[in-house]
């Protein structure tokens, strides 16, 4: 099922007198169960278009349709609710709290989350979550004694807590070698499978489009070609 259709979108910034069109009429959809990986020389406008996917900047032109309804048309105020209640997302550091271990930064998103659990459901679920991304031995650890591998694996936790329908990965491996990459790679892949979770990562190592189901390769605002 097609859960993201991207219609024509364009996108364009105004530097001073300067405007410049990054996104030039991207047209795209994205089905639930699957990774599509978005490839291509930086300055593509790969992260624009990860990022207006995933309501956190308008489009100048075209439009986002999730679950079929029109994210453009929408409010900030109802955009916000869809990103916090069905998108996760995982970034190429894992940004956690430094003073909280592992299972704190889990349990505090599921306070301020909109799921309404009570503290041993909390419990219970953030150890499930720990479980299922092979942390849960590290539950009381801080993150300054975590290998980036493993941060990389609590940040991809956090983001699937709340049980989003989207994961948004905006180069997840970049800070990693190449064993660790590929174990998250593989991680994403089978929680992306599992959970039927439809996830959009975007990527510039080749070695990681085997985890892809689809491979779409931008370059200079447009795609150049989508193994769709
Ligand atoms: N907010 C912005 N204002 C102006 N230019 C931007 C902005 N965001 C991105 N750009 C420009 O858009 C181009 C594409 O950026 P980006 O989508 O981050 O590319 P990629 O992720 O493929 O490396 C770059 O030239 C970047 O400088
Ligand atoms: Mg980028």
């Amino acid at each position: 099922m097609t859960l993201f259709e991207i219609d024509n979108v364009r996108k364009t910034f105004t530097n001073g007198e300067v405007k410049e069109e990054i996104l030039k009429g991207i047209n795209l959809s994205l089905r639930e169960g699957e990774i599509t990986a978005l490839v291509g020389a930086s300055g593509s406008g790969k992260s624009t278009l990860l990022t207006i996917a995933a309501g956190l900047q308008p489009t100048t032109e075209g439009q986002v349709l999730f679950e079929g309804k029109n994210m453009t048309n929408m409010s900030a105020e109802q955009v916000r609710q869809v990103r916090a209640s069905k998108f996760g997302f995982v970034f190429q550091f894992a940004h956690l709290v430094p003073f909280l271990t592992v299972e704190e930064q889990l349990m505090l998103m599921l306070d301020v989350s909109e799921t309404k659990l009570k503290k041993h459901e909390q419990t219970e679920e953030v150890n499930r979550i720990l479980k299922l991304v092979g942390m849960d031995h590290r539950k009381n650890a801080y993150p300054s004694s975590l290998s980036g591998g493993e941060k990389q694996r609590v940040a991809i936790a956090r983001a699937i807590i709340h049980k989003p329908k989207v994961l948004f990965a905006d180069e997840p491996t970049a800070s990693l070698d190449s064993k660790r990459s590929k174990e998250v790679m593989l991680l994403i892949r089978d929680l992306t499978k599992t959970l039927n979770i439809t996830t959009l990562m975007v990527t510039h190592d080749e070695e990681m489009l085997a985890y892809a189901d689809h491979i779409v390769k931008m370059s200079d605002g447009l795609i150049l070609q989508n193994t769709n």
